[in-house]
């Protein structure tokens, strides 16, 4: 992905141990298309080279106001006017202190004050001791910085360099990636709470076996990703899978088409938005083994009955906030042909203002996909693309669809 293509972040350093992380950082911006230039304090000099960031970012590092570079001499003038955004990683507990009285006793303070503050956002990456951190002084600081603008960025939690363990060490490069590709995203579900299912679910037949399907849970994990990006607060429900948590996205871990159903009805209360994209496992073994089952010596299979699994999507999609239009729903359908007719009739079928149709052999485990929306008023491709870019995209068609009520 190109996510930061034709993004110009100036990366400013500050004195930390962290800002051995920073030259990652910078590494990963450049790696997703965004150009960046360094700008350092003398204290990240103390633990960085420019010569390290000057390599990796491909520009001059700045690091005075008297730079003599540049014709006009004025550096935090012409460094701040270009960029999209200005992040400070690592920002140390001084250096917080500094942007909240508008100190500008060196070129990136100076920098920050100067920028153009309606044009170009100041993000925070924080790092610092945990007694510093947890500090009324830093307390009051980041509130403060908050209350004029700046996106204060979280902090890690764990071991610290100081051999403390707690609060306060910078996030880690490619969560501050994840957090600043989020940060240029529309915020077109500001407000709303999104419910995600994903993933196949497991059913037991015995302690050692089940049945399962081939869903990799990519287009839902995507979703939950995208929605969050967008400013919602997200639940992804998911069924077994090996995937990493999108960042910022409460995610609850279940089993059975059974745990899934009394997870997502538990949180369909609280949410404005369900996306079911779940392989819910149409059936299950009437009786699961309390013990594995063992060859009788017989030669023949032993036989098992089925029950049918609840259509989790259909019974949300039929509850009084769904119904009143305070929770809207959005299925998913995996199909194998005839995609359109088989897409129209599972919308009318589970009672969903928009079903999403895809071609299951197609997509399972891939990371691409293409999807055909169905609603009301006809059906819309949206056409071959990475799950992510899909998934962003349908997060906006959701978002033009709400009932105004929502908005
Ligand atoms: N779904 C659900 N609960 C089920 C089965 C499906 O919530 N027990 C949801 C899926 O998450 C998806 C949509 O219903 O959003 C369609 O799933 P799909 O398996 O394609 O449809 P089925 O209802 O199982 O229909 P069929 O197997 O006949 O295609």
């Amino acid at each position: 992905m190109n996510d930061l293509a034709g993004k110009h972040i100036v990366l400013g350093l500050t004195g930390g141990i962290a800002c051995y992380k920073a030259a990652e950082l910078c590494r990963a911006l450049v790696k997703e298309g965004a150009t960046v230039q360094v700008v350092m304090t003398e204290a990240a000099g103390q633990f960085i080279t420019p010569v390290t960031m000057q390599a990796l970012s491909n520009r001059p590092v700045y690091g005075s106001q008297w730079d003599a570079r540049e014709p006009n001499n004025m550096a935090h003038i012409n460094l701040s006017r270009e960029a999209d955004a200005i992040l400070i990683a690592p920002c140390s507990a001084d250096f917080m202190s500094k942007l909240l009285h508008g100190a500008a006793d060196d070129l990136l303070s100076l920098m920050c004050l100067a920028r153009p503050i309606d044009k170009v956002p100041l993000l925070i990456a924080p790092a610092m001791n945990r007694e510093m951190w947890d500090h009324p002084a830093t307390v009051r600081n980041r509130a403060q910085l908050v209350a004029d603008g700046c996106t204060v960025l979280g902090v890690g939690t764990g071991d610290q360099a100081c051999g403390e363990t707690g609060d306060g060490r910078m996030l880690e490069p490619l969560e501050l990636l994840q957090d600043v590709i989020a940060f240029f995203q529309p915020k077109v579900l500001e407000g709303q709470n999104v419910l995600v299912s994903a993933g196949p679910t497991f059913e037991a037949i015995d302690p050692v076996r089940g049945i399962t399907n081939r869903s990799s849970g990519k287009m839902g994990f995507a979703i939950a990703r995208a929605a969050r990006e967008a400013g919602a607060q997200v639940t992804l429900v998911a069924g077994p899978v090996s995937l990493p948590t999108p960042r910022g996205v409460r995610r609850i871990d279940v089993q059975s088409a059974s745990n899934m159903l009394a997870a997502l009805v538990e949180y369909a209360q609280e949410a404005t938005i369900f996306v079911a994209t779940a392989a819910v496992a149409d059936w299950r073994p009437a009786q699961a083994a309390d013990q594995k089952i063992k060859k009788d010596g017989s030669g023949q299979p032993p036989t098992m009955a089925f029950v049918e699994n609840t259509d989790i999507l259909a019974t949300v999609a039929q509850s009084p906030r769904a119904q009143s239009g305070a929770l809207y729903c959005v299925g998913f359908a995996a199909e194998s042909h005839d995609l359109l007719a088989h897409a129209t009739a599972k919308r009318a079928r589970k009672g969903v203002p928009l079903l999403v149709g895809n071609i299951g052999p197609a997509t399972f485990g891939k990371d691409d996909n293409a999807l055909l929306l169905v609603d009301a008023s006809g059906a819309r491709e949206l056409p071959h693309n990475s799950k992510l870019a899909l998934a962003r995209q349908l997060v906006a068609e959701i978002a033009g669809r709400l009932p105004a009520a929502q908005h």
